[in-house]
């Protein structure tokens, strides 16, 4: 079952360089979340925020009921256990072989013998499609190939938590929807906590149970993903649909006279060519037959429910939308 993991008002700096702010939010056990945020928001540093390989200044961060930013080196190390994390660069070693790579944390955490260890490190091979690749070293493979080994590599411990830094970066448009749907399938088959950071319009449309978004050092929102899909926040719907228009730029932010310009130019039907527009909201990729039931979906139902009346009126009626559809 997975593990619930809280922020609560953390704020991070690298010496007088702000990242974040006063960011709050819970990752509910069990279900999918999402983080995006232009480049260099700080979604990789909340990720390792949120296993204590960066420490906030301000604000506590819970695993389950530990507050990991307050408890022992030990009680740290067993808290790491509960995690599979696939950093942003992948990490792997780049002496050692994939077998070898993906191996490393059975090694390391487990007492398993080495003909366990190759049972379990051939199935997560398998299942990220790497097999046959194990002797390789990861000089000698694909970026793409990289990250489904890194992916691998974070699942071999079965993790009640899993953290993804862009795990679709380098990948093409077809290994991406296979990818979330071996992220939705694990959570159907394990109840794992996820959290997805991506820059990946369409995953972020269709995956997570739960969206957020960080933008000029703060939480933007974080919700029922019904919520930021239906936004009318500039720098959402900016997001969303991939546009120049919109507060965020090229190297950073926007001042204001810059985006009451290009708004003008908007406003008189020069689009820029973004992705496309999508109205509404797409279902959400659901577990493959033959799956468990997601228990994450249910008890969002629930969840969803209790706060609907706190929630902004677009986001209500999509959210009745699906519940009525009942389609997940
Ligand atoms: N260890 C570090 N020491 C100092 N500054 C850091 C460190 N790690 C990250 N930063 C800075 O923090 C800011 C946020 O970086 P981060 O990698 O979290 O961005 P990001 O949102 O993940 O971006 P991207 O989408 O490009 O991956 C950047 O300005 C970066 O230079
Ligand atoms: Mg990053």
């Amino acid at each position: 079952m997975g593990v619930a993991v809280r922020a609560e008002g953390c704020t991070k700096s690298f010496g007088a360089q702000r990242i974040w702010q006063d960011v709050s939010l819970t990752l509910p056990y069990g279900e999918v979340s999402a983080l995006l945020g232009p480049s260099g928001t700080g979604k990789s540093v909340f990720l390792k925020s949120l296993i204590g390989l960066l420490r906030p200044e301000r604000g506590a961060i819970f695993v389950g009921d530990t507050d990991i930013m307050r408890c022992t080196t030990k009680e740290l190390y067993e808290i790491r256990k509960l995690f599979g994390v696939l950093f942003q660069d992948g990490a792997l070693f780049g002496s050692m072989t994939l077998f070898d790579n993906v191996a490393f944390p059975l090694r390391e955490h487990t007492k398993k013998s080495e003909s366990q260890i190759k049972n379990i490190v051939m199935e997560k091979l398998e299942l990220t499609g790497l097999l046959g690749d194990e002797n390789k070293l990861p000089g000698e493979i694909s970026g793409g190939m990289r990250k489904r080994a890194g992916l691998a590599r974070a699942l071999v411990l079965d993790p009640q938590i899993i953290l993804v830094d862009e795990p679709d970066s380098g990948l093409d448009p077809v290994r991406t929807s296979y990818l979330s749907q071996l992220l939705i399938d694990i959570n159907a088959q394990i109840d794992a906590t996820i959290l997805i950071v991506t820059h990946n319009i369409n995953l972020a449309r269709t995956v997570p149970d739960n969206i957020g978004m960080l933008f000029r050092r703060q939480l933007v929102m974080f919700g029922p993903r019904e919520v930021l899909l239906t936004s009318d926040e500039p720098v959402v719907k900016q997001f969303l649909n991939g546009r120049m228009q919109g507060p965020i730029g090229m190297s950073e932010e926007k001042d204001e006279a810059q985006m009451a310009r290009e708004q003008a130019i908007f406003d008189a039907g020069h689009h820029d060519g973004g992705a496309q527009e999508v109205e509404g909201i797409i279902p959400q990729m659901q577990a493959q037959p033959g799956m468990p039931v997601r228990q994450a979906v249910l008890r969002r139902k629930e969840r969803v429910r209790e706060i609907m009346h706190t929630l902004p009126h677009a986001a209500q009626a999509a959210i009745r939308e699906s519940l009525d559809r009942n389609d997940n």
